[in-house]
């Protein structure tokens, strides 16, 4: 070869190396580009899971989906005196009507409600009240009676307040069957640890307050179907049960349950109503999730004497609607917001939420 040519081979040879190199650079970057943004993405990612499991929150829209931490199987319930219990106990939480409704099968202690139209899919579904920690956490320190809470004793909480009712003795065979239910549920999670889905889910609080005017409106068009005009709800055919249950009015929650703090049941509604959303697919934005749930805590329900309650009032959630309070915040605003402001003013504060 002629050392001409011999030359001008080897720079195109070179020149054909560069055009590789650089093509396989652009592959690379795209590569990268489209794993960042649609890849299956992290779920491998321990650092970011564990900063999703801190949050204990929804993933971030456009994050990878992180699915609520599922309950055991329910048809590894064995088939003995034990697993009869346990499912006695899940079908008490799942058609509570039934057994203690003002028709119920074993005693008339309750309003109707079934402990599972807000504990949903029998407290397994994730955010939406979900019990999975409950056997882990308790017994329990509650600010609110400011004692240590038993689960009979939270268990008695939501059938006086939320189901404004009677409690059950502790050794019934009722309370017996809900309690072992919470412990089949919460197998396997350890002592004083929550999982992903635990509870409700965290809700921003809105830079304005609660308006339950705009909540009327969002109610008559996303609610109102199924929960009816006068949040009456709705019984099914046999009349023992509820296919929807009230949202207010004297078969609904007593202004002592949780639901009648504003931020609870808009947390709630957000994760999971109108019925099929999930935390992951909510239908509502956060401001229509707030503004409905100010508009249902405005509307009239059962009152309960709660004398016994917050022995220090400083320990009082931001939104809790009564006072005295241990600030000058009024109790209007308390009850609808803005919270920021009430949230700032407290010592030490960062999320008070
Ligand atoms: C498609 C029918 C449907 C729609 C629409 C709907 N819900 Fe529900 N809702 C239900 C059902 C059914 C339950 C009980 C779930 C269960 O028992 O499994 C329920 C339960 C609830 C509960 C807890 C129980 C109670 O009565 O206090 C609240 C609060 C609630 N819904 C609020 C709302 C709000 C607010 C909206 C509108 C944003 C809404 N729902 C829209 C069907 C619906
Ligand atoms: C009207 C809605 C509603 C109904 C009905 C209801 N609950 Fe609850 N329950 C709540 C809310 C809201 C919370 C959490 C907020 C709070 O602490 O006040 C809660 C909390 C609990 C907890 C504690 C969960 C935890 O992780 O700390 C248990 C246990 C519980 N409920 C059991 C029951 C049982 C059993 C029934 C039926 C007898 C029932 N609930 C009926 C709304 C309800």
């Amino acid at each position: 070869m002629e050392p001409a040519k011999q030359h001008l081979g080897a720079s195109l040879s070179g020149l054909v190396r560069v055009l590789l190199l650089l093509t396989a650079l652009l592959v690379l970057v795209v590569a990268i580009v489209l794993t960042r943004y649609y890849g299956p993405g992290p779920a491998a990612d321990p650092a970011r899971a564990a900063a999703d499991e801190a949050r204990q929150g929804p993933p971030l829209p456009g994050s990878y989906h992180r699915p609520a931490t599922p309950a055991p199987d329910t048809a590894t319930i064995p088939r003995t005196a034990a697993g009869r219990q346990i499912r006695y106990g899940r079908a008490l939480v799942a058609h509570t009507a039934r057994y203690l409704g003002p028709q119920g099968s074993v005693a008339q202690l309750s309003n109707g409600m079934n402990c599972q139209n807000c504990h949903l899919d029998a407290g397994t579904k994730g955010f939406a009240n979900n019990y999975l920690a409950v056997a882990a956490t308790y017994p329990k320190l509650r600010a609110r009676s400011a004692t240590v809470v038993t689960m009979e004793q939270r268990v008695n909480g939501c059938l006086e307040r939320s189901l404004n009712g009677r409690a059950l003795a502790d050794s019934s065979r009722e309370m017996r069957a809900i309690v072992a239910y919470l412990n089949w549920l919460g197998q396997g999670i350890p002592k004083g640890q929550k999982v992903y889905g635990t509870g409700l889910t965290p809700l921003a609080y809105l830079p304005r307050a609660t308006d339950p005017v705009i909540g009327k409106a969002v109610f008559a068009t996303k609610c109102q179907s199924c929960h009816g005009p006068e949040g009456q709800g709705q019984l099914l055919a046999d009349g023992r049960e509820y296919q929807y249950p009230p949202l207010w009015g004297p078969h609904s929650y007593n202004d002592g349950a949780g639901l009648y703090r504003i931020s609870n049941l808009a947390r709630y509604v957000k994760a999971a109503m109108p019925f099929g959303a999930t935390f992951d697919h909510p239908q509502l934005t956060d401001a229509q999730a707030w503004d409905v749930a100010a508009f249902v805590n405005s509307q009239p329900r059962p009152h309960l004497q709660t004398p016994h309650d917050w022995p220090d009032i400083s320990k009082k959630p931001v939104d809790h609607p009564f006072g005295p309070y241990a600030d000058a915040f009024s109790e209007r605003q308390h009850k609808y917001g803005p919270y920021q402001p009430i949230a700032d003013a407290r010592p030490g504060s960062s999320a008070a939420n």
